[in-house]
């Protein structure tokens, strides 16, 4: 009903304006004043996350993107070799695990049948298990170790969004303390992104309230057949997650792109007035790989395609480049999914109303897959 849906016209608009919400909630009482991290529902022992010597993701698709940007996170802030696999695949491949593997599956529902296999599988090769979950007392959670859960609150539309939001911060949350609990070289930096995560909801809420040149971007673009995303470090997963929400839907053939790729084949489905959506790092942090998408911008634009850039604010260098620019407020690198994917959000779910889709419950897709 129209109460349920709070006022807006679909779930997915409700849910995806309830987002600053979702990751305030799930911050809620996990950082501490003076920047440390408590989580003591992570109760597999300090020394065993001390000791572990490999960190394996399993989720399936918009948690299996959460799962990627959380290996950049991992890797970087704790040293701890991180892998992130698709659950419907993990088992069948013989994966190596043992008591010092910590797997972690990642799932808004805590239901889907590929995640839960995967863990199970996990399990019975002696790894520890921690999920990250949205749902209390899902199975997934059940059969785990232990659980940080999510708190984004009941999330109806089938295309997730304040879900995907929450696990990325779930994500940062466990990398932070994983750096905490075994005192990395990079305590310094921990502290003060700490901090900035503590201002991400506010940053989230800054985006939300800037959308409406997406929204009409987006139903200019609803006659197009194709949309392209690319990026790069934590970028790339963004735009695998914006093709998806495109695909999911729009109903569109979207494809996400490392935009470092794009030499690499890519570059050939360029063509007159193709969109291109570019995910654009931060001029300060890795500045390195600004420049380099900066390039990536000038080659696609050349040959023709037209341009839409997410950028952050004050970067001017990529706005000669830029046939649309979408601005999002600075973070520290490893935290801009949480700022770069909200456009990406709006632009699906405006695309799809454009083109007469039913947007909370597109065609072929369930909520929850509770078969393998
Ligand atoms: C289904 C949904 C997706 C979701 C995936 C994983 O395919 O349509 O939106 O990302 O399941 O769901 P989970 O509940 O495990 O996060």
């Amino acid at each position: 009903s129209a109460a349920e849906k709070g006022g807006y016209d679909y779930f997915m608009l409700k849910e995806i304006a309830e987002q600053p919400k979702a990751v305030a909630d799930t911050l809620l009482g996990r950082i501490g004043a003076s920047g440390e991290l408590t989580l003591d529902e992570i109760r597999i022992p300090a020394a065993e996350l001390r000791e572990a010597t490999k960190v394996v993701i399993v989720a399936c698709g918009t948690a299996f993107h959460a799962g990627l940007i959380a290996k950049y996170a991992i890797e970087h802030w704790t040293r701890v070799p991180c892998e992130v696999e698709l659950a419907s695949e993990f088992r069948y491949r013989d994966p190596i695990l043992d008591q010092r593997t910590l797997v972690v599956a990642v799932s808004q529902s805590g239901e889907t049948m590929d995640t839960l296999m995967a863990l199970r599988h996990a399990r019975e090769q002696g790894a520890r298990v921690l999920a990250i979950c949205n749902t209390n007392g899902s199975t997934i959670p059940r059969e785990s170790d232990a659980v940080l859960y999510t708190h984004a609150g009941p999330e109806v539309a089938v295309a997730s969004t304040k879900a995907f939001l929450t696990q990325v911060a779930a994500c940062y949350l466990l990398a932070l303390y994983l750096g905490q609990v075994r005192g990395t070289q990079w305590g310094d930096e921990i502290r003060a992104v700490v901090r900035d995560l503590a201002q991400i909801a506010g940053q989230v809420e800054r985006v939300l309230a800037t959308m409406e040149p997406v929204r009409e971007l987006a139903r200019s673009l609803a006659g197009k057949d194709t949309v392209l995303f690319l990026g790069r470090h934590v970028g790339y997963p963004v735009a695998l997650e914006g093709a998806l929400k495109l695909k999911e839907l729009a109903y569109m053939h979207a494809e996400g792109f490392a935009a470092g790729e794009l030499k690499h084949g890519p570059i050939a489905l360029i063509e007159e007035d193709l969109p291109v959506v570019v995910v654009v790092p931060s001029p300060r942090g890795r500045s390195v790989l600004h420049g380099k998408i900066v390039s990536n911008i000038q080659e696609i634009r050349a040959r023709g395609a037209r341009t839409i850039v997410i950028a952050e604010e004050g970067d001017e260098a990529v706005v000669p480049y830029a046939d649309h620019l979408v601005r999002i407020p600075a973070t520290p690198t490893l935290l801009q999914p949480m700022v770069a994917a909200v456009p990406l959000q709006v632009f699906a779910c405006e695309l799809a109303t454009a083109r007469g889709n039913e947007v909370d419950q597109p065609r072929n897709l369930a909520k929850s897959v509770t078969v393998e």
